[in-house]
């Protein structure tokens, strides 16, 4: 059994005394795979993705990392050339595929598709026919292999041609664009990926909504639709309430939280959120929110906090960096505007901190999820499991969890910034019995399907 995606679930950095130092990867891929059992023969193909990484892929001689740095699985890293990957991972994936499918486009922020982005789409290709091939060469008689991502498109209709006998499979973890969207991508670039994906057995998408979208895409661009030998699936990954809740008990958390607590004050009720530093997740427009919730409810001021943590992503990017400082910008006016001696209305970091978020997780009150559309998005699955007294959810009906958590959450329109400082307020008045209740449900929801049963679902899905 192989898995391919762009990020594996290790990463390298080459420390002052030049040694190497692995950190391991969290999220649902890591803990679904590695339920299969510490002595499974699976493979996992990724890129390496920054100096660290090239270099521990230098002293392996391009073969199996060593398993004592990579939590005991089989990784094989691929050096692509440095120039061909950041027009992969940059220009095509995160630029123009992240946007297309979140349908993030709005003037000034146009597609572009000139000759630069020709030139990105040969890298593309190129990035793409490098795991194909190394999936080929790593792949036993008959292997399933699972291919993950907007990144890997073209890669399972690439690796069905130079070996038939596997079984394939592709996920997306990204929305996927209605045809209406999705055709703003020239013609022929639109028909490979669709074509590409097509090559699996399977594709896999993490609600209804996302692979109704793929097949409406697919009838409207190849005209035939789905060919008879490809299948559709949906598999709903759920949040690990065990890694979790273990985790979120660790003294490093409990340390966070006293330094939380003092951050946020006596008494006061807390407003969580917890994203990458990427515009798909909507972190300004929920800051806005807050700030209206402030102004419409002066009954508030002093007595609520709003955490908003957020972890730097793609800054390679000028539209991410200009997204964080935007982010950065408007927490910063509402502290000047609004703060007292006593009091920070806004507590913004941006850091990588998972042992910070766990600890927001357990003191949250509300949690705060409006992603302009999202794939899944579990920090709404998270956060009511490891909240310690059940917190209330605020989440856009265009996340992919809304389909599971609809029906004990506030949902609102992530464009709307009035209708969401309403929910907010609705959300911060639930009483303790009412709030307790929904939030046990909004728990057993979201760990319906955990990481380990939604790998092995997939893989049986496929025949094995
Ligand atoms: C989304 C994608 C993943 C990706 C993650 C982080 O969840 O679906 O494939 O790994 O974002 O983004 P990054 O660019 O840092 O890998």
């Amino acid at each position: 059994m192989l898995v391919a995606s762009n990020r594996g679930p290790v990463s390298y950095e080459v420390l002052e005394n030049g040694s190497l130092h692995a950190k391991r990867g969290g999220g649902g891929l890591v803990s679904g795979l590695s339920a299969i059992g510490p002595d499974t023969d699976a493979v996992w193909v990724c890129a390496a993705l920054g100096d660290g990484d090239r270099e521990a892929v230098r002293r392996t001689g391009g073969g199996l990392l060593p398993t004592e740095e990579t939590g005991g699985q089989r990784v094989r890293m691929l050096d692509i050339d440095a120039a061909v990957f950041a027009d992969a991972y940059n220009g095509i994936a995160n630029s123009v595929l992240w946007f297309v499918h979140h349908m993030l486009y709005q003037t000034p922020l146009e597609p572009v598709f000139d000759a630069e982005f020709r030139r990105q789409w040969a890298s593309y290709e190129a990035y793409n026919r490098a795991f194909a091939e190394a999936l080929a060469e790593e792949a036993a008689d008959g292997a399933a292999v699972l291919i993950q991502d907007y990144h890997l498109a073209l890669a399972p209709r690439m690796l069905r041609r130079l070996r038939p006998d596997l079984r394939i499979g592709h996920f997306s973890h990204t929305p996927w664009a209605p045809p209406d969207y999705f055709r703003l991508l020239p013609d022929d670039i639109a028909a490979e990926l669709l074509t590409g994906i097509l090559g699996a057995d399977r594709a896999a998408f993490l609600t209804r909504r996302w692979a109704d979208a793929f097949t409406d895409c697919c009838h409207a661009v190849l005209g035939p639709g789905i060919p008879s030998g490809t299948r559709i699936g949906v598999h709903g990954l759920g949040a690990d309430a065990d890694f979790l809740r273990e985790r979120a008990h660790r003294p490093d958390v409990t340390e966070r939280m006293a330094v939380l607590r003092a951050e946020i004050g006596e008494g006061r009720r807390t407003i969580v959120r917890v994203d990458r530093t990427e515009l798909s997740k909507n972190i300004v427009r929920g800051l806005l929110a807050y700030r209206q919730l402030l102004d419409d409810h002066p009954e508030w001021r002093e007595r609520v906090v709003h955490l908003a943590f957020a972890y730097p992503s793609r800054q390679d990017l000028a539209v991410y960096r200009d997204y964080t400082a935007e982010v950065q910008r408007v927490a910063q006016e509402i502290n000047s505007h609004y703060g007292t001696p006593g009091w920070t209305p806004v507590v913004l970091h941006v850091k990588d901190d998972f042992a910070r978020s766990l600890a927001a997780y357990r003191l949250a009150d509300v949690a705060l999820v409006n992603p302009i559309r999202d794939g899944m998005n579990l920090v709404a699955k998270e956060v009511p499991v490891v909240s310690d007294e059940g917190c209330a959810l605020v989440l856009s009906r265009e996340a992919g969890a809304y389909e599971e958590l609809g029906e004990d959450a506030i949902v609102v329109n992530p464009y709307d910034i009035g209708g969401t400082a309403d929910a907010l307020h609705a959300a911060l008045g639930w009483a303790g019995g009412e709030r307790a209740e929904r939030s046990k449900r909004l728990a057993a929801a979201a760990t319906a399907l955990p990481p380990a049963q939604w790998f092995l679902d997939q893989l049986g899905a496929l025949g094995r």
